[in-house]
């Protein structure tokens, strides 16, 4: 019996290492978030962020430390990784939507298949999720036929669909057009308003700085600086921090 109760970090991330062979990625990284907060994970190409995003659904193991998901050690062997990626959503720069599958069909398929809803069942909340990413009109539509932010829209909705308790973001803006990055900032501030736990890779400084509770400075596998926006981006102390801000600002 797990005893969690929402006062407590519902992802801690304690001391975390990992290595590919003999390259350590993570040298020691440590987070808290609670439940409903929005966490943006900022810093150079290569220094560990996509890892570290990957190693909370157990998509990479760890070689030391813990992470746990409501009091679960997330690498614990025994734990089913299935039940963990129910409650936990990831959403990618690549939306991998089913190219013959319409934008409904995409948001009902993991439903019915993993969580065993009737096919009445899923399409409600389908539908209802198409909505709320504000894609109404769009159901019936191919994700050929849909802009690249309006598709991560889908890759969205498809993702909550599975009612995940914390969602990961890893740069899912990047591969946009400037023009529909925005669509699809908003669609991640109405779930962060909502209440959803976010934990976001994220090169949109205006975003993080105006959605995040706090913001981590990552460089060569550590977390240099955290904060709240305010003292991330007025008062940067580490000078690797100060350099990176003064090439994206
Ligand atoms: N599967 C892998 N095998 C070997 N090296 C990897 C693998 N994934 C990432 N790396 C290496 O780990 C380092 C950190 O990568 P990554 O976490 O993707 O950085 P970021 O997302 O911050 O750009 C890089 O040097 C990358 O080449
Ligand atoms: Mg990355």
């Amino acid at each position: 019996m797990i005893n969690w109760s929402p006062e407590q970090p519902i992802v801690s991330i304690h001391n975390v290492h990992k290595s590919f062979g003999p390259l350590e990625v993570l040298k020691g990284v440590s987070m808290d978030i609670m439940k409903g907060e929005v966490i943006c994970i900022i810093g150079p190409s290569g220094s560990g962020k996509s890892t570290l995003i990957r190693c909370i659904n157990a998509l990479n193991d760890i070689q030391g430390g813990s992470i746990t998901l409501e009091g679960q050690e997330v690498h614990d062997e025994k734990l089913d990784k299935l039940e963990l990626r129910k409650k936990v959503g990831m959403v990618f720069q690549q939306y991998n939507l089913f190219p013959h599958k319409t934008v409904l069909e995409n948001v009902m398929m993991a439903p019915i298949k993993v969580l065993k809803e009737s096919k009445v069942e899923a399409q409600k909340r389908a539908l209802e999720l198409i909505k709320k990413v504000r894609l109404d009109g769009k159901e019936n539509s191919y994700p050929g036929e849909l802009s690249g932010g309006q598709q991560q829209r889908v890759a969205i909705a498809r993702s909550l669909a599975m009612r995940p308790d914390v969602m990961l973001f890893d740069e899912v803006t990047a591969a946009l057009d400037p023009e529909t990055v925005k669509e699809v900032l908003i669609t991640i501030q109405d779930l962060a308003a909502e209440g959803m736990t976010c934990i976001l890779v994220t090169h949109e400084m205006a975003f993080a700085r105006e959605v995040a509770d706090h913001i981590y400075f990552t460089d060569r596998g550590v977390i240099v600086e955290h904060g709240s926006p305010k003292e991330f981006f007025d008062n940067a102390s580490d000078p690797r921090t100060k350099e990176f801000l003064s090439q994206v600002l």
